[in-house]
């Protein structure tokens, strides 16, 4: 399905093609579309694509998230294994080439070996620990140029961005509900609202994500064991960091306790703060699962960056709505969401589900949130976050340099075994 967009989406839209030649900027078109393929999270999406001289499109390269090759890589890789020869080929990429030794190792490195000559990229890279690459491009002889497509590709990235200039985690969000915003019945029984196919889906992506948080009231009323598992039951190779936030203890027996002590009780019922301390335990990618409580405190201190809602074809009427009050009395004070078509799409059917992707909307002059705005105007390393400076540009301010962007208490007792309706928790 597909949603039409209201920021720029292409090198062209965005403007600052003067000084690249027509293949460049169909190029960081292309790289722009493959960088969409990937998933959000703790790494930005990121694609490349890499022409010949004549313009000719080589091979084309995106990002699949962490602990897999960058794109640059990706796109190389693929042109080597079809035997062809990337002397003297430009390579177009949506961020700046990386510079340090991670899982996948340096891409500066990576370009300059496979013999390329030019690189063209859309925005500077603001991690640190990744940054610098322009610069060993450089040492080395390759020509390299910025800024093409940079308006799309900070768009594209943009509450990634924010993340990374909040030093916390990027958070995706999760709930699993009927068609009338409920995530259990009156009874307290959620399992299962979702179709087998969303949970599946839900379970895939707890394989990616570094760390998931639930609220103390779903470990005592669900006893959820929140672990990856296949459809077959099995445990899934990678397994995030299980987190319990609030103030009550968590039974001994708890099955979020599991064997492998990948178990972290937060006491607090601040988001920002289990954030800080999910950040200083070394978690980029944070999923936060419900329930309803949990759900709405991170809404309401403006520290989501990605929402997928899975929603069932069910009508239960009471129970337990997906929200809490988010504090907001008036409609001029409403959130405002807008559909992500990237990651696999804004709306998907699996099964007889509907998957909802969202992410939040762009408000003029400001980031989403006031929360995020505070603690990114306080950050040592931006001045501006990248939503904000997007909104600033399409409410008509002069648009930003991109390189700036371096820029009740209840005690129900456990239920045995359970898992919650979240998805074969
Ligand atoms: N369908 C789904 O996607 C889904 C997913 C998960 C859960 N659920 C359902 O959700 C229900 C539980 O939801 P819930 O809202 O009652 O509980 P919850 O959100 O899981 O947990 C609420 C508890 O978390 C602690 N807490 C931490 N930070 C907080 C904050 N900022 N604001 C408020 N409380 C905070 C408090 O406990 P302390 O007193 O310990 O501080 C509070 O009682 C269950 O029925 C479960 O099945 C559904």
């Amino acid at each position: 399905m597909s949603l039409r967009h209201p920021t720029p989406e292409t090198a062209a839209d965005a403007g600052a093609v003067a000084g690249f030649s027509a293949a460049e900027v169909a190029a960081m078109d292309a790289a722009l579309a493959a960088a969409r393929q990937g998933p959000r999270g703790a790494n930005p999406l990121v694609g490349a694509v890499v022409i010949k001289a004549d313009g000719t499109r080589i091979a084309t390269g995106h990002h699949r998230g962490a602990g897999t090759a960058h794109a640059e890589a990706d796109a190389i890789d693929q042109a080597q294994a079809a035997g062809l020869d990337l002397s003297g080929a430009t390579m177009v990429v949506t961020l700046e080439p990386c510079n340090h030794c991670g899982r996948t190792g340096p891409c500066a490195e990576a370009i300059i070996g496979a013999g390329i000559t030019d690189v063209v990229y859309a925005i500077d890279d603001p991690h640190d620990p990744a940054a610098g690459g322009a610069e060993t491009l450089r040492a080395a002889g390759v020509r390299v140029r910025s800024g093409l497509g940079a308006e799309a590709a900070l768009e594209l990235n943009r509450r990634w961005l924010d993340a990374v200039a909040a030093t916390r985690p990027f958070v995706t969000l999760h709930i699993a509900q009927t068609l009338d915003s409920r995530i259990a019945a009156s009874d307290g029984t959620s399992q299962w609202i979702s179709c087998p196919e969303s949970l599946a889906d839900n379970h895939a992506l707890r394989g990616r994500i570094d760390a998931i948080l639930v609220g103390t009231q779903t470990v005592l009323v669900d006893n959820p064991r929140l672990t990856a598992r296949g459809a077959d039951g099995e445990p899934a190779a990678r397994q995030p960091l299980r987190v319990v936030m609030g103030y009550r203890g968590i039974p001994d027996g708890a099955a979020i306790n599991g064997d492998d002590g990948k178990v972290l009780h937060l006491p607090t019922r601040n988001p920002r703060e289990a954030l800080d301390g999910l950040f200083a335990a070394g978690v980029r990618h944070l999923m936060v699962e419900g329930g309803s409580r949990i759900l709405s405190a991170f809404l309401a201190a403006g520290l989501v960056d990605e929402l997928i809602v899975y929603l069932a074809p069910t009508l239960l009427g009471s129970g337990t709505p997906a929200l809490e009050d988010l504090g907001i009395t008036t409609l001029a004070e409403a959130q405002q969401w807008e559909w992500d078509p990237a990651s696999g799409g804004a709306v998907q059917q699996l099964g007889r589900d509907l998957r909802l992707h969202l992410r939040p909307a762009l408000t003029a002059g400001a980031s989403t949130t006031s929360a995020e705005t505070t603690s990114a105007t306080t950050s040592a390393t931006t001045s501006q976050t990248a939503s904000a400076q997007i909104a600033s540009a399409a409410a008509g301010a002069p648009a930003p340099v991109p390189a700036a962007t371096k820029t009740s208490a209840d005690s129900t007792p456990l239920r045995t075994g359970a898992d919650t309706a979240a998805g074969g928790n």
